[in-house]
């Protein structure tokens, strides 16, 4: 067997270099925003992978924009596992995240540590993310202790949506938002890397910032967070229900797709698809040969 140690410098200098968990706290210190945008199959991985984002999240965000669900809740571990190792295949250099879906971690610090693992064995995700404070806080320590990256997600958490009175901003009282300041504290301390606040007013993320060590991606959270995420579908105007506040879209990509599609049918209905362009051709001899044999087959 070969003894032949692997050399840590990258074969091509020209190439990025994968975004690591040091890397991330590194452009915290240095003021550097970080790119964070969901993907949730091999096409929407490369995509990210191309336009240069930082972190990747498989955001169970999916259930409904790729799976249809009506929300967050109803997706399972197995279809998250699935569209995570499809973005794992699109992806060189960005930080993957996997989430945990809802109903995979809360139950027991066991439950959690056995889903998170199967998001690094089977996906080959680098990190997972989880929502709330409370007993998700033991949830991410748990899995932190057994050596997995930990996402926090605190405000607006969708997986328990219902509980907090709907899809609405949170944090609009003092006592709300200390509600939200103590499960981002508590989760920091539980060992968590990184944080994602969703829907919070943008003066009570501002006022957070200087207490969390940590990089605080934002959605919907205002310009003070370390980074920003997306929905891809939302940003690229792929999903056609409802958009959020906070979801800016930067193309209209569902319109451009339909306009294919409907060209396409125009075409084949018409006969202009397909072209000789399009068509396989072989050789008149071998077409003849190939005409007589049929025919004396009757
Ligand atoms: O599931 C998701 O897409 C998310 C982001 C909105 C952070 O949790």
């Amino acid at each position: 067997m070969s003894a032949t140690p692997h050399s840590p410098i990258p074969q091509n200098l020209d190439e990025p270099l994968p975004v690591t968990l040091p890397r991330l706290a590194e452009k915290k210190r240095l003021g550097d925003p970080i790119v964070m945008i969901t993907a949730y199959d091999y096409p929407s991985a490369q995509v990210a992978q191309d336009a240069g984002v930082d972190v990747v999240l498989v955001g169970d965000s999916g259930a409904m924009t790729v799976l249809g669900y009506p929300s967050t809740v109803p997706v399972s571990t197995d279809e998250m596992l699935m569209l995570a190792a499809a973005v794992r295949r699109g992806l060189k250099t960005p930080l993957l995240v996997g989430d945990l879906p809802f109903g995979s971690y809360e139950a027991s610090d066991e439950q959690a540590v056995a889903t998170a693992q199967r998001f690094v064995k089977e996906a080959g995700c680098d990190a997972v993310k989880l929502e709330r404070g409370g007993t998700s806080v033991a949830r991410a320590e748990a899995i932190v202790d057994s050596g997995i990256p930990v996402m926090g997600h605190v405000g607006l958490t969708p997986q328990t949506a219902t509980a907090l009175g709907g899809y609405k901003a949170q944090g609009r009282t003092a006592a709300r938002a200390l509600q939200v300041a103590e499960d981002a504290l508590a989760l920091e301390a539980a060992g968590c890397f990184s944080l994602v606040f969703e829907a919070i007013p943008a003066a009570v993320a501002q006022e957070l910032m200087p207490h969390l060590e940590i990089p605080v991606i934002g959605i919907g959270a205002g310009l003070a967070t370390d980074g920003q995420v997306l929905v891809f579908h939302d940003l690229l105007g792929i999903y056609d229900g409802h958009a959020p506040r906070f979801a800016k879209r930067f193309a209209d990509v569902r319109a451009a797709m339909v306009a294919g599609v409907a060209e396409y049918a125009a075409e084949v209905r018409s006969g202009a698809f397909p072209g000789p362009e399009h068509e396989y051709s072989i050789d008149e001899d071998e077409l003849r040969e190939f005409r007589e044999s049929l025919e004396a087959a009757g």
